[in-house]
């Protein structure tokens, strides 16, 4: 019988409570933390630890049948991604950011300046529906750092509680999108794994509502 291929974050901000749905909807998964790849025990299903930024291309590939990942990334990498359902865990939003000192009116005082960002797709083309020009500089990682090093004149990167603008002097001046933890679905799953995917998703549901 075949099982359903789920991809959850490896590490990071989604991998706990990504597991803890699974857990939540009755399905006990042995987990070797080191192990990339887990099999349930009482449910048709196997969990791929996989990098965030890798998942749309796994969902694209057909590698995964399913996941659970942040709309945030869906939107960067994977708009072609179906979702469908929302989690309602991880919520935070994708933002432009300037330092503190900075006099700011209106997103066209981005017009001409440095961004450091990882989120390169979905600030070019929210900057561009704008009409404003930008230098974007692409980095992996703790970008609140580059206005403070001289690399850029403003960032655009995740928030969610909003300490590390906080820590590194920098101001939230435009939220780009709102995001939350969402189940993608990849566009060549088989009829026989979309059937499971259903019970799946009946038992999301459940714990979804129970939680509200
Ligand atoms: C993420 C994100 C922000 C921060 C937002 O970084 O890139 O920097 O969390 O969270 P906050 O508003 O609650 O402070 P993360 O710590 O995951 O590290 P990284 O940027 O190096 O990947
Ligand atoms: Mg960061």
């Amino acid at each position: 019988m075949s099982k359903i291929r789920i991809a959850v974050q490896k590490s990071g901000r989604l991998n706990e409570d990504s597991l803890k749905v699974l857990k939540d909807c009755g399905i006990s998964i042995d987990n070797g933390k080191d192990q990339l790849k887990a099999t349930a025990r009482n449910f048709p299903l196997e969990v791929f630890y996989l990098r965030n930024g890798d998942i749309p291309q796994y969902l694209r590939d057909g590698v995964v049948d399913i996941a659970i990942i942040g709309e945030n990334v869906l939107v960067e990498k994977g708009v072609d991604i179906a979702i469908v359902e929302k989690l309602n865990f991880s919520k935070c939003r994708v933002s432009l950011a300037v330092p503190k000192s900075m006099e700011y009116s209106s997103v066209k005082d981005f017009e001409g300046k440095r961004i450091a960002t990882s989120y390169p797709n979905t600030v070019k083309s929210y900057l561009e529906s704008k009409g404003v020009n930008v230098d974007l500089h692409i980095i992996n990682g703790s970008v609140e750092i580059a206005p403070n090093i001289g690399l850029a004149d403003g960032i655009c990167d995740i928030v969610s509680s909003g300490s590390t603008l906080f820590k590194n002097n920098l101001k939230e001046v435009e939220i780009i999108l709102k995001s939350e933890a969402v189940l993608a679905v990849s566009p060549l799953i088989s009829e026989e794994r979309d059937a499971i995917l259903q019970r799946l998703r009946f038992r999301i549901n459940s714990v979804l509502q129970a939680r509200n």
